[in-house]
């Protein structure tokens, strides 16, 4: 049992984490920390190193399927007034780690700054689109990125340039740190014209991908080198697969949709499923996408 007597005013024990994601599922957060500032919340790491805690940052939840057990892992999220906050400044848009991206996405390819229109469609915050460097065939969030301020596993407060991210497919190297805030690069542009991408892109990826109200958390696995998960898993006859509330989407087979009556376990027997038809058919390995807490 650890002491969070310091804690009182910003940790709730046993928070259904369910209601914090998009699919919907899982059990608990045995402790959820809403830090108000980045003092506080390196002061949360801090106790955590000490206590011999670990703990798990999360945002939108747009990437996450969190077990039916819950998570005994220390929780935490970044809610408070600072952590959702957007200022212009000497040519970038700074933005707190718990911005929601499909607004900031919206508003900056309404006003006319490029690149942000690439990243149309794209549910999560700030810190979570970094840390997993969002994006796809119009382009990923890694070249909008000017710097960002992060909180250490020591629990201290840098500053790191985008360049020593290591941006890479669905990855930005954090050294386990927390995005606490980010500054993106605001490059003018042609207002009607980043408004008229903007809703192009919208449009394509929801023509071919289920809508955002569908329980899910977007692509279950990377594509494997010159692949596409989608079409390995549509080409083993498996879209429509159900096991329980859970179902291999008819529209795109690398998403896995939740229906009324769905458990965290279902889904994990479709991806068991996906991953072992893949491989006896082709011989591919697919690396999980989403995160399993
Ligand atoms: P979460 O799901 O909460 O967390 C994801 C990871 O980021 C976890 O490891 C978490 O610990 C970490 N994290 C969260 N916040 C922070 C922080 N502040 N600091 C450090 N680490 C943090 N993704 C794409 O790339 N392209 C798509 O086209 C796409 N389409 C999607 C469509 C739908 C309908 C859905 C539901 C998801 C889609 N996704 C897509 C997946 C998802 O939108 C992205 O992975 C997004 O970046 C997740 O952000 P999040 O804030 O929800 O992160
Ligand atoms: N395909 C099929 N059957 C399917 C799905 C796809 O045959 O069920 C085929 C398509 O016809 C196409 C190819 O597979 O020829 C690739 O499909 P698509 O263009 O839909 O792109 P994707 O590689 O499946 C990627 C990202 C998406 C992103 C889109 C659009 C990954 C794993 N997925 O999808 O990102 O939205 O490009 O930019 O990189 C996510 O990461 O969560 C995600 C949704």
């Amino acid at each position: 049992m650890h002491c969070w007597n310091d804690f009182e005013a910003i940790r709730r024990p046993d928070v259904p984490l369910s209601g914090l994601t998009w699919y919907k599922l899982g059990g608990p957060a045995r402790s959820l920390f809403e830090p108000r500032d980045e003092n506080e919340l390196a002061g949360v790491i801090r106790r955590c190193n000490d206590a011999g805690a670990n703990w798990r940052v999360l945002g939108g939840g747009a990437n996450l399927l969190v077990r039916d057990g819950g998570v005994d892992d220390v929780v935490i999220r970044l809610t408070g007034p600072v952590f959702q906050s957007t200022r212009r400044e000497n040519g970038t848009i700074e933005a707190g780690a718990g911005v929601d991206m499909l607004e900031l996405v919206k508003q900056a390819s309404l006003e006319g700054w490029e690149g942000f229109e690439s990243l149309a469609g794209i549910p999560g915050t700030v810190g979570g689109c970094i840390r997993m460097n969002a994006g796809g065939r119009f382009g990923s969030i890694a070249p909008l990125v000017k710097d960002v301020t992060l909180v250490t596993r020591a629990g201290a407060v840098v500053v790191r340039d985008a360049s020593e991210l290591n941006f890479s497919y669905r990855k930005a190297e954090l050294g386990g740190g927390i995005v606490v805030s980010a500054r993106f690069h605001a490059r003018p542009a042609d207002a009607d014209e980043t408004h008229r991408r903007y809703l192009e892109i919208w449009r394509d990826k929801y023509r071919t991908q289920p809508p955002l109200k569908a329980r899910s958390s977007g692509c279950v696995f990377k594509n494997p080198r010159d692949a596409s998960a989608g079409r390995l898993i549509d080409e083993a006859g498996l879209k429509g697969t159900r096991r329980g509330g859970a179902e291999i989407s008819t529209i795109h087979a690398n998403f896995i949709v939740a229906h009324n009556g769905a458990r965290a376990a279902d889904v994990m027997e479709l991806i068991d499923l996906a991953r072992e038809r893949v491989w006896a058919l082709n011989g591919i390995e697919m690396e999980l996408e989403v995160e399993v807490w």
